[in-house]
């Protein structure tokens, strides 16, 4: 990849320029006004560090472990619905970057790719996020199946009991794969080597439910499925049934509130993620960094506390660890990534938001990433 790309606004410029409007405009946007989508990023800029010198700063180390599994820095890839239209075979060429670098890559239920095609392509486990479908039989197998295929954690999104409206997708008429009308085979003519890469895979709807449940042969439209098989009903009693079904790490996903948090504690996951859905559900919601740290105060010595939303590079990953988080999530990041470069991409990605972490912490005064704390920030955070 070029030299020259060097921050995670490089990629995502080069995303929009490659990857088909509607799927670069489903990435890139939050719910109605987006007023929740730009506060998260906005309120890690207010952040500020303590500059600290004369220090020494060899031997650094940024690894840790997340849902107790060794990580060579806190960073995981986020679910994200819909990645291999990014890019063709996206969550494959995801999961083997982040397998590379040595960190979680989390396939979502609307995955273009199965659990199974990911599987095959990487041999260190990834993670698996589920959402709570009506047809119950549905959500067991989708269970059994990540076990089956060695997912070593599993990620319960509760903030999407319904979709958050998101203006461009209707606009766009956003389907996988996209329907074919004027302004869309127009915009296609301008994204060749999106074209070839689709062209050149099979994998070009949501696999892991076409062919999964009965009656549901297209899934084209995230909408219309989602309105139909997400069920609204969801609540804590169904959360503790797949906890006892899960056998192995919980990670519980949509948490901003601390009594919601404390209602994750006594469900007996081993991790909770305090997320906004990167401000795509309840616009108006405050921004998770906003948030951690009181989620951090309540629960934060009963449950690992991860948090996602508005990271834009290493520096948004020390600031969240300062204020308590164990370990973030990135979706957008590596979206850009993949949409600009594909797994070189994502790879490029990663060690962008690598080299700013450790560059930061150094400056900041630590050589071990498990030293810092919110001692690193100056008031009213520090
Ligand atoms: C395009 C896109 C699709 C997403 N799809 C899912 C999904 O299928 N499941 C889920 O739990 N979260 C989903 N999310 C939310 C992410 O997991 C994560 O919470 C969010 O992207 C974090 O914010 P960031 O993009 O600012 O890093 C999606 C986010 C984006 C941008």
């Amino acid at each position: 990849m070029d030299p020259t790309i060097t921050t995670i606004e490089d990629l995502r410029r080069i995303a929009k320029r490659r990857v088909p409007r509607m799927f670069y405009d489903y990435a890139d946007s939050g719910s109605w006004t987006e007023g929740t989508y730009r506060a998260n990023e906005a309120d890690f800029a207010a952040i500020q560090f303590r500059q600290r010198v004369a220090v020494d700063m060899t031997d650094r180390s940024l690894a840790t472990t997340m849902a107790g599994q060794r990580v060579a820095m806190p960073v995981a890839l986020a679910p994200t619905g819909m990645t291999g239209m990014q890019h063709a075979d996206g969550e494959i060429l995801a999961a083997r970057a982040a397998e590379a670098a040595g960190v979680p890559f989390t396939l979502s239920t609307m995955s273009i790719c199965s659990i199974e095609d990911v599987a095959e392509a990487v041999s260190s486990p990834f993670w698996f996020q589920l959402y709570f479908m009506r047809d119950r039989a549905f959500n067991d197998r989708l269970i059994d199946r990540a076990a089956a295929a060695g997912c070593s954690a599993l990620v319960l999104t509760l903030d999407l009991q319904i979709l958050g409206q998101r203006h461009k997708d209707i606009r766009n008429g956003l389907s996988a794969p996209p329907r074919l009308t004027p302004s869309t085979v127009i915009d296609l003519l301008t994204k060749p080597r999106w074209c070839l890469g689709m062209a050149r895979t099979q994998r070009r709807t949501f696999r892991n439910i076409v062919g999964h449940v009965e009656g549901v042969g297209d899934t084209r439209s995230i909408s219309a499925w989602t309105s139909q098989q997400f069920d609204p009903r969801l609540d804590w009693d169904d959360v503790a049934r797949i906890r006892d079904r899960w056998k192995g790490p919980l990670i519980l996903k949509g948490i901003l509130d601390a009594e919601d948090a404390e209602k994750a504690v006594a469900t007996g996951a081993e991790s909770l993620i305090v997320s906004n859905h990167g401000g795509r559900q309840l616009d108006g919601a405050p921004s998770s960094i906003a948030i951690l740290p009181e989620i951090v105060e309540s629960v934060g010595s009963r449950i690992e506390v991860l948090m996602d939303g508005g990271i834009r590079s290493g520096q948004d990953v020390l600031k969240a660890i300062a204020l308590g988080a164990k370990g973030v999530f990135i979706g957008r990041p590596f979206l850009y990534g993949l949409g600009a470069g594909g797994e070189a991409g994502v790879a490029r990605c990663l060690e962008i938001i690598r080299k700013e972490l450790d560059m930061t912490m150094a400056l900041c005064g630590h050589r071990n990433l498990l030293d810092v704390d919110r001692s690193i920030l100056r008031p009213p955070h520090g």
